[in-house]
């Protein structure tokens, strides 16, 4: 009987043929983890985290984080079925994500790349080691993409952002996917030449009027729905700046004052437990230095899309959204990707080994 273990491995570029730039797909895959979320058919341990300090030196010196999971999904079948979903997932994967911050400036590099694993579920052995850093851009995206078709108001037009880096693309990607009436995008950076790249990657991607804004404050004044994508290392946010009914998806961790949390209407994460465990997102920090009631959590987004609880209730309420970024996230967009590049015979099949030396 032969002992040879293979996987397929994918670069990025495979991944890209293989649908993984595709935010549609995306979105896809994140609203079936959401939604396995919500009816407790994960297994997602708390992320371990390496970095030279605090909670802050994350915007400085970097920081290093590995996130497991398992997703299942087949006592659900039907229901995802009906409901239009991806299938089930049943198994296991890993994401190791380094961040250095100065990568972008010193070295013309993304500051976050990854690698995925997901290994076969019937041996555990690898069946797909590929780049994790378009699939981790992707899922960002999508989580806020489908919190925002969930959460935000559907008739909303003008959309703010702050931060159009890698995280800017993909959430813009997803916001207008999630509320396809959006029709003006605001753009503040503070890198001028960040903004300009955007806007030239994103117009023939994205239909939607795109306009530089002169200021944070610009760009969140007058918008429906707004996203923060940063490497902001001090608050610079003012609750004064929302209009009624705002949605905000606050995927950085220091744009947004603790204190500014008290005027929003409600309050949603991916997962309260995750969010309390890392110690850095502003929804945690106001709960812990006393500004918010955690009752004001509403909850997770999977329990508001299986309806275990309630979303937005009236047009008029201000909505924040503050995700911590899940591993489960991670492994289904690289599944929804490995199944492509499987079914397509992209990438390159590797030998772990012919034969293992010790068994
Ligand atoms: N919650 C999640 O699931 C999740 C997942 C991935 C990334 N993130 C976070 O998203 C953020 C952005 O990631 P990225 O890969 O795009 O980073 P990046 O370093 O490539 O880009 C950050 C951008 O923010 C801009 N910026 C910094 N401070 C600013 C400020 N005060 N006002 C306006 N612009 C400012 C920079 O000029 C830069 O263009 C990071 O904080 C990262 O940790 C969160």
């Amino acid at each position: 009987m032969s002992k040879r273990v293979e996987f397929i491995y994918l670069q990025q570029e495979d991944c890209v043929k293989a649908g993984g730039f595709d935010m549609k797909g995306s979105m896809q895959a994140v609203e079936r983890s959401f939604f396995l979320h919500g009816k407790d058919d994960f297994i997602q341990p708390g992320k371990p985290v390496i970095r030279w300090g605090g909670p802050e030196t994350e915007e400085t010196t970097g920081r290093i984080m590995s996130m497991p999971s398992f997703l299942g999904g087949s006592d659900y079948a039907d229901d995802m079925k009906e409901r239009g979903m991806l299938g089930p997932v049943n198994t296991s994967g890993i994401k190791f994500i380094p961040s250095k911050p100065h990568n972008p400036s010193k070295h013309g590099l993304p500051r976050a790349n990854a690698v995925i694993i997901i290994v076969d579920e019937d041996t555990l052995m690898p069946a797909c080691i590929m780049d994790g850093t378009l699939v981790s851009a992707m899922r960002t995206g999508a989580a806020s993409g489908v919190a925002a078709k969930y959460l935000a108001n559907p008739d909303s037009t003008v959309m703010g952002l702050v931060g159009a880096s890698v995280q800017g693309i993909t959430q813009t990607l997803a916001l207008k996917e999630g509320v396809p009436s959006l029709k003006i995008c605001k753009i503040y950076d503070l890198n001028r030449d960040t903004t300009q790249k955007f806007i030239e990657k994103m117009k023939d991607l994205v239909d939607m009027e795109f306009v530089i804004a002169e200021s944070a404050e610009e760009a969140f004044r007058g918008s429906d729905v707004i996203s923060t994508a940063t490497m902001a290392k001090q608050p610079y946010v003012n609750s004064d700046w929302y209009k009624e009914g705002a949605f905000h998806c606050e995927i950085s961790f220091w744009d947004t004052p603790p204190e500014a949390l008290i005027d929003m209407d409600v309050i949603v994460v991916d997962d309260w437990g995750q969010v309390s465990h890392h110690g850095v997102d502003v929804s945690y920090r106001a709960v812990r230095d006393g500004f918010i009631d955690e009752s004001k959590i509403r909850g997770n987004l999977g329990d508001i899309i299986v309806g275990k609880t309630t979303g937005r209730s009236h047009s008029r309420e201000k909505i924040f959204f503050n995700p911590i970024g899940m591993g489960i996230h991670d492994l289904s967009e690289a599944h929804r990707v490995y199944e492509n590049a499987k079914a397509k015979g992209i990438g390159k099949t590797l030998p772990l080994w012919d034969n293992p030396i010790l068994e």
